[in-house]
């Protein structure tokens, strides 16, 4: 009597995805049983069918539920695009030979065609460039907060990059800065990454974006052995200073369930040793830590430019490492740089979708 209904609807499936008034609050959406609350044996007591809906009746209680035809499609079809190399357009420096695509601030502010195409650049290619953003400091926050949400961290919610006396972090010498993602000792890491530049070099401090899934599939391809080392060992990232003591233990290269590159988290001045390491283990992950390295710094998979007052870069932490190249002193370079989450980025992108704005604050659910 099943046999009506559509390949793969279990009665188990469909009792505890029934969207029926009682077990779904019709006004929010929200599922009002839990499993518990269901006999754990359910099987079809009866199931007919009209032109748009099946009438279904469950064993052993008796549960009846209409179940539109159109609802059974939308619940049938494959998940969303998650997050990983699958969902996402992997880019050499080559793909981009007029230099990063660039999007306007006041164009982006104006129109919402402007705002979805770069929100999809972001999610898509892992980054986008805005440019026209005004010289004000604090301006990073609402280029965010256009985008998802500030994340606020021990360093606040925003952080200058320029030289300072006495510089805890390699980000505030004139020094070059390998390619790497931000504060991989966080759990969760920080999935966006803002950088608006204020002030920028005479010479020098020129940016690099590299494809970290990109280097990571080619590691795979070329270095499986080492690829699964970095797979399979969590490492740990540390940072401390007076005020903070962070630390985040995970894989260099994190895959999802299906095995596929989900996400890179590769910094050397955070990488804490190795802890319990078999000598065979440390040698073989310094190698593997080394192989990557060498593919991110393969110059056909940098993204360099030169970021000008004004210029904002946004990218996807999770996938895009950034660095810099050493600049001279003179010009008083000047970067302020935020952090968000690529959730609250898919959400923006989703409401322009939609055809709304931003809207009001939701209350939590
Ligand atoms: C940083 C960083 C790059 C730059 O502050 O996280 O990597 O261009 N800065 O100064
Ligand atoms: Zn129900
Ligand atoms: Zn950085």
């Amino acid at each position: 009597m099943a046999a009506i209904l559509p390949a793969g609807v279990s009665a188990s499936w469909l009792r505890a995805s029934c969207p029926c008034p009682s077990c779904l609050d019709p006004g929010s959406g929200q599922r009002l049983v839990n499993i518990t609350d269901q006999p754990a044996e359910v099987r079809f007591a009866s199931v007919t069918e009209d032109a748009g809906s099946y009438l279904v009746t469950f064993e052993p209680d008796g549960h009846r539920a209409v179940i539109d035809k159109s609802w059974l499609t939308a619940a049938l079809a494959p998940a969303a695009a998650s997050r990983t190399e699958d969902a996402r357009r992997l880019w050499v420096a080559a793909d981009f030979p007029a230099g990063p695509p660039a999007g306007s601030w006041p164009g982006y502010g104006a129109d919402a065609g402007i705002r979805a195409s770069c929100l999809e650049a972001l999610l898509t290619d892992g980054f986008v460039l805005l440019k026209d953003v005004p010289v004000t400091p604090g301006t990073v926050l609402d280029v965010a907060a256009s985008m998802g949400f500030v994340r606020e961290t021990n360093y606040g919610k925003l952080f200058d990059v320029r030289v300072t006396a006495d510089a805890a972090n390699l980000a505030f010498t004139a020094l070059a800065i390998a390619p790497h993602t931000d504060n991989p000792y966080r759990d969760p890491v920080p999935t966006v990454q803002l950088l608006h530049c204020l002030a920028s070099a005479a010479g020098g401090g020129d940016s690099g974006l590299v494809d970290g899934f990109t280097a990571a599939g080619l590691l795979r391809a070329e270095d499986p052995a080492a690829f699964a080392v970095l797979t399979g060992t969590p490492v740990t990232f540390r940072y401390a200073d007076a005020t903070a003591d962070l630390q985040a233990t995970m894989p260099m290269i994190g895959l999802d369930p299906h095995g596929r590159i989900r996400e890179v988290r590769f910094n050397n001045r955070s990488l804490q040793p190795l802890r319990s390491p078999g000598p065979g283990a440390a040698d073989a992950f310094y190698r593997a830590c080394r192989a990557f390295a060498e593919l991110l710094a393969r110059p056909e998979l940098m993204l360099t430019f030169r970021l000008q007052p004004g210029d904002c870069v946004v990218f996807d932490n999770t996938r895009v490492l950034h660095a810099r190249t050493a600049f001279t002193a003179a010009g008083h370079r000047h970067l302020q740089g935020c952090y968000a989450d690529l959730d609250g980025v898919a959400s923006t992108l989703a409401m322009l979708h939609r055809g709304g704005g931003a809207g009001q604050r939701a209350e939590r659910s």
